[in-house]
């Protein structure tokens, strides 16, 4: 069942989402070549610490931190360590959900480490410019959830990506991932229901360089592409309301 969110409780989910944002700020300017994934994700611990926020991935059946921080082919969940050192030429993705005062946000962003090759480049800006054709999506009058999917795979596929199709965007707010499933394509065999006012959704394209095919990593949580190519992934938790679609994990 999709949860309709009240003005007030929205009103929390904002102030959780800003708060995110702020944090991408922060943080993001911080993270440079030789540092580890564990040091990324000390930071954002460290300023959720600071704002009396914490981090709902940990612990999150099991997942022991609370950021997920993925370098190249690694597509999502990536579980920080002091192993992982970021070099000149990688990306890296840091997905991030914060709660404040028992509201849920959650937003990805994919930073490149110091001079990245012209055709990863292009797969970030690709990406990033996926998620804003989803929000666009959505935003029109009667969309429905697979006019994302439909918005962000027309484009991917225009530079031969790999749409990633075994995850998926989601409802947020009151926990990390509640209805609907927000897919990256589209499918007659999943569900479609219109987009109302009180929907709160994160949408994150998470886009391969090459195939769209992924495996999972010994670790249970680790997923990289097949083919070891590049990914890249961005995500916005935004709010439909009655005067329209707003982004809230943007300041
Ligand atoms: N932030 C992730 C998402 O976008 C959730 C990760 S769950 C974790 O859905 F446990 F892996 F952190
Ligand atoms: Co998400």
């Amino acid at each position: 069942m999709i949860e309709l969110k009240s003005d007030k409780d929205i009103d929390g989910i904002r102030k959780s989402c800003k708060l995110l944002a702020q944090l991408f700020e922060e943080v993001g300017p911080q993270i440079a070549e030789g540092m580890s994934t564990y040091d990324v994700d000390a930071l954002c611990y460290d300023f959720m610490k600071r704002h009396h926020a914490s981090g709902p991935c940990k612990g999150y059946m099991g997942y022991p931190n609370v950021t997920c921080v993925s370098v190249n082919d690694m597509v999502i969940h990536g579980i920080p360590d002091k192993h992982t050192i970021l070099k000149n030429g990688d990306i890296v993705s840091v997905d991030i959900c914060l709660e404040k005062d028992g509201y849920v946000s959650d937003s990805t962003h994919t930073y490149e480490i110091g001079k990245v090759s012209p055709e990863v480049h292009q797969l970030n800006e690709v990406t990033n410019r996926c998620l804003y054709l989803g929000i666009e999506a959505a935003s029109k009058p009667h969309a429905r959830i697979q006019d994302i999917g439909a918005a962000v795979s027309g484009y991917a596929r225009k530079f031969g990506y790999g749409v990633v199709r075994d995850y998926c965007g989601h409802g947020v707010g009151y926990s990390i991932h509640e209805e609907p499933e927000v897919p990256n394509y589209v499918s007659l065999a999943n569900p479609n229901p219109r987009l109302r006012p009180g929907m709160v959704i994160a949408i994150e394209p998470m886009i391969n360089m090459g195939t769209y095919r992924v495996k999972t990593e010994k670790d249970g949580w680790g997923v990289r592409t097949m083919d070891g190519k590049p990914a890249c992934h961005w995500e916005h938790t935004v709010a439909i309301t009655s005067d329209g679609l707003e982004i809230l994990t943007q300041l």
